[in-house]
């Protein structure tokens, strides 16, 4: 019985040495470890020129995150001739600052942002594992009144000249294609208003850009029947903590699991969801699911 009560003992301590380390792993390491993904999309007439996207999201940024904004800022050695943010940028009522300084020289490439509901809202604590039992939806109930500088942010990237898209449409020439743009504010939070930029996607651009911060499929679907050949969103995190040989648990959103982040298929149009560069300060950890950006490649069909 003895022996038995050792056995136990030491059992327990291990699981609890294991649980530490790999806590530890998740929010010192892997949540520091950002990997740029690398895609190609044959998706322009014969002959054009590559236009090269660089596709960022949910930096959710706080101050000290230096790591995360040198690395940001390094991606402009990738000369991309386009940037898409697709929110959830800020953490922090001091982040504004922080987060245009990490774009740096991105600023003066063409550019097109969305907003997420953590532009509006600061975080709150939760506990790191909400995602994988409840939809964080519900966090924003009773909260009505945004208190994070979202103006603030969306003047100074408006001042660079990149396009404010939610809820909006606009036009851009980026390397030497013209690019038409429609994109939609958070429907996490209800504020996508579809209707105020329906309609076919300008047929006369060489390529048409849909940007959402959630992928949700109700908006998705309305985005591909308009003819935007490749959609961008985040929000997912790409489930943030995530099951080795299994991968994404939960989206936090109507995607399935599947497309929870990567390039893939939607109907006819290409959708592209970024698994995200940060976690909410509350929720310091990714596991199986490092912080990430993408450089998606729009190449020549055929
Ligand atoms: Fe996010």
């Amino acid at each position: 019985m003895k022996h038995l009560g050792r056995t136990i003992g030491r059992a327990a301590a291990v699981t609890a040495a294991v649980g530490v380390a790999g806590l530890g792993y998740a929010s010192l390491i892997e949540r520091n470890w950002f990997r740029l993904r690398h895609y190609e999309i044959p998706l322009l007439e014969e002959g054009a020129r590559r236009l090269r996207v660089l596709h960022l999201s949910d930096a959710h940024l706080t101050p000290g995150r230096r790591m995360l904004m040198d690395w940001v800022r390094g991606l402009d050695d990738y000369r991309p001739d386009l940037v898409v943010n697709t929110g959830d940028s800020l953490a922090h009522p001091d982040a504004v600052g922080p987060f245009i300084d990490a774009l740096g020289p991105l600023l003066d490439r063409p550019g097109a942002f969305v907003f997420g509901s953590n532009d509006l809202y600061s975080p709150t604590f939760k506990n790191p594992a909400r995602y994988l039992w409840r939809d964080s939806k519900t966090d924003y109930g009773e909260r009505a009144e945004p208190d994070l500088p979202w103006q603030e942010l969306g003047a100074a990237m408006s001042a660079s000249g990149w396009l404010d898209l939610n809820n909006g449409t606009g036009r851009l020439k980026a390397g030497e294609a013209d690019i038409a743009f429609g994109g939609v504010h958070d429907s996490h939070i209800g504020l996508d208003r579809y209707d105020a930029i329906a309609g076919p996607a300008a047929p006369d651009a060489d390529v048409r850009v849909g940007v959402l911060h959630s992928p949700e499929p109700a908006n998705l679907d309305r985005f591909e029947s308009d003819g935007y050949d490749l959609l961008l969103a985040g929000h997912t995190h790409g489930g943030q903590i995530c099951m080795p040989f299994y991968g994404t648990l939960v989206t936090n959103c109507g995607i399935d699991r599947t497309r929870a982040w990567g390039l893939n298929r939607y109907g006819r149009s290409w959708l592209h969801v970024s698994g995200g560069l940060g976690t909410s300060p509350y929720a310091p950890v990714r596991f199986c699911c490092r912080p990430e950006a993408s450089l998606i490649d729009l190449v020549a069909r055929g």
